[in-house]
């Protein structure tokens, strides 16, 4: 069994990162800017969002957190998105999710031009990654395929069985394994699936993204299979430092002997879908190629 390291993979991305941002100084060139919208003080978004300042900061791009009550009015996050659409200096922005009951989620994400939505989210991005035409990406799927990619795992022609059809992990990753720079045989199970150990137990590549914590049972893993494990819930966990402790889709200790190869949680998908953020900014700075 290898483990997947995805905390080391995504920090040497950070430092060809780095090291691109240093180069774009040296040219001249204006560096990336990302800027994020909070609503509210939901303890998961807090924590998210300042990942995604300091992970801003260790590469060199500028960024910017711009906050909201959680009582905003939808106009006047419509109002704000509209002034980062035309904001020359903002290279991407994302809107964190989920938002209050009263806003209207899928009506903010619409209203983010496709060029800065870096979270991949506009039905735009979603379709020409569909169609496999240059677009942006959400941060998990393309996360998890880099990491396939940078441990050389072999996928063509593999079967790979995804648990969860979500709209950010699920339903992108699917399409993007179905892809000719990919090519595996791809199913996508859910809560109806019938049989849904046989069908897991076919899969070369095994992906778990429903959310449901130490779901993945050994007696549902091929001997040999890649598991990709994309659960992070939240465990109060009084005795650590942040108060609470991740836990993963699948059951670690008894599935892990089995896998060729398997990610952990923490340090396995997280620190990837972090990165991807950066290297969808870093592409979207670079798309609109200017100089100071
Ligand atoms: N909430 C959970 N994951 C994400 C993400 O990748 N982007 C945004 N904007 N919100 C999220």
């Amino acid at each position: 069994m290898q483990l997947i390291d995805g905390k080391q993979i995504a920090s040497e991305i950070k430092k060809e990162i780095f090291e691109e941002v240093e180069q774009m100084k040296a040219e001249g060139k204006k560096v990336p800017h990302l800027a994020a919208i909070l609503v509210g003080h939901d303890g998961g978004s807090e924590s998210y969002v300042a990942h995604k300042i300091k992970d801003c900061q260790e590469v060199g791009y500028t960024s910017t957190l711009i906050r909201f009550e959680e009582d905003v009015t939808g106009e006047e996050l419509l109002n704000q998105v509209e002034v980062l659409n035309n904001d020359a200096d903002i290279d991407g922005f994302i809107v964190q999710l989920p938002l209050p009951k009263h806003i209207p989620e899928q009506k903010v994400i619409e209203a983010i031009s496709p060029e800065k939505d870096v979270d991949g989210f506009h039905p735009v991005n979603v379709g020409r990654m569909v169609l496999g035409i240059p677009s942006f990406v959400s941060a998990t799927p393309f996360g998890i395929v880099q990491l396939l990619k940078r441990c050389g795992i072999e996928t063509n022609g593999k079967n790979c069985v995804i648990i969860g059809r979500s709209n950010i992990v699920g339903r992108p990753l699917s399409i993007l394994m179905s892809h000719k720079n990919i090519n595996a045989t791809v199913t996508v199970a859910h809560s109806r699936t019938k049989n849904l150990e046989e069908v897991c137990h076919q899969a070369d590549i095994l992906v778990a993204a429903m959310g449901v914590p130490g779901f993945v049972k050994a007696n549902m893993v091929k001997e040999g299979a890649v598991v990709i494990d994309v659960g992070t819930t939240r465990i109060p966990a009084p005795e650590t430092k942040s108060g609470y402790r991740l836990k993963g889709d699948v059951k670690f200790d008894e599935v892990a002997p089995l896998c060729s190869w398997i990610t952990p949680v923490p340090g396995g998908v997280g620190p990837m879908t972090r990165v991807s953020l950066l290297l969808n900014t870093l592409q979207a700075a670079k798309n609109k190629n200017r100089y100071v």
